[in-house]
């Protein structure tokens, strides 16, 4: 069926809540549903409509699949607490590494993490509280990078064809789909979320492991994820639209006190975008990107001989690596 796009423009957020309040109790009626919340701007957005319609009926989970950023799970859950919203830690990493083991085509590992979402993690969240509708941030750009066979965004699964309530038993509410994130971003705004949600920097679903290319492995997300935590501290004032670090599989010939070291190469990314359709690298100070990003990567994070900065618009690169 056509998704009719609200566009950012257009977009009034009181009368979008309130139409979107009610469609959710209409849905659900007196039953129970789930959302697994990442603290990103769309599941934050989801998770506020699903508590505003459905109370303490809406069970929030954040899911620590091991593939999230530094502190990540502590954070979310201190935020929500403030909005009296409680945020319950599931640890799942065991079972993501497992499913990603020997894995290194991109769309087979965004597949093994989307089979490991929804298939383990969720279908036993739902069956656990006799559940039957899973809350999904889900917006208009993933649906149609999935649907135009670009990426796999790990959240398509109706639009492609896959019936959830027959595979996984649950059904899927997905109050986001018709807007993009700069309306979504409105949308979290009028919720009364606060700044440091409404107006975060995107994160993939696949989290950092669509930033390791080749196999992922806990010892790869321990290095990409301390490169990470540098990028976005000292781009934090560029005022990007996202900015990552992506750890590659081949290695190069570096020299570390005067010997040779065939060591890791991070390359950062920096992007000027709108809604995440195309995107255009971010002037960054040479400065910067020499003093103290690859200065502090190389030193801080090991076996790190070589960074890069990617100077490729979207299109042709994507924005993520995998
Ligand atoms: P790409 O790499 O497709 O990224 O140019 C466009 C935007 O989407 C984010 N992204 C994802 N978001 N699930 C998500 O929720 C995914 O599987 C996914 N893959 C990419 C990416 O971070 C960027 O903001």
């Amino acid at each position: 069926m056509e998704i009719k796009e609200i566009k950012a423009g257009e977009l009034d957020p009181k009368k979008f809540v309130k139409e979107k309040v009610e469609e959710i109790r209409k849905i659900v009626g007196d039953g129970k549903a789930i959302v697994a919340l990442s603290g990103g701007v769309d599941s934050s957005t989801t998770t506020l409509l699903g508590h505003k319609a459905l109370g303490d009926r809406l069970k929030v989970y954040f899911i620590d699949d091991g593939l999230m950023r530094e502190g990540e799970a502590k954070q979310v859950a201190s935020t929500f607490k403030k909005l009296g919203i409680k945020v319950r830690i599931v640890s799942a990493q065991r079972e993501f590494f497992e499913a990603l083991k020997g894995k290194i085509d991109p769309e087979e590992k965004r597949e093994a993490i989307t089979q490991t979402f929804y298939r383990v993690i969720f279908a036993r969240l739902i069956r656990a509280i006799g559940a039957k509708f899973l809350f999904h941030g889900t917006i208009l750009t993933d649906i149609e990078e999935t649907i135009a066979g670009i990426k796999r965004q790990h959240n398509i699964l109706e639009q492609l064809g896959i019936d959830t309530e027959k595979e996984f038993g649950y059904k899927l509410v997905e109050p986001l789909k018709q807007i993009r994130k700069d309306g979504v971003r409105k949308v979290a705004k009028a919720l009364g979320l606060p700044e440091s949600i409404y107006n975060r920097m995107p994160f993939p679903g696949p989290a950092l492991a669509a930033r390791v290319i080749g196999e992922v492995t806990p010892e790869k997300i321990a290095l990409v994820r301390q490169a990470t935590a540098i990028v976005e501290k000292e781009l934090k004032t560029e005022g990007a639209f996202q900015c990552m670090a992506i750890l590659h599989n081949d290695r190069v010939t570096g020299i570390r006190e005067g010997k040779r070291e065939f060591g890791l190469q991070i390359e950062v990314r920096c992007w000027d975008s709108r809604d995440a359709r195309t995107a255009a690298p971010t002037e960054v100070s040479w400065i910067t990107l020499i003093y103290k990003i690859a200065e502090r990567i190389t030193n801080e994070v090991p076996g790190v001989v070589s960074v890069t900065y990617n100077i490729t618009p979207k299109p042709p690169s994507t924005m993520e690596a995998v």
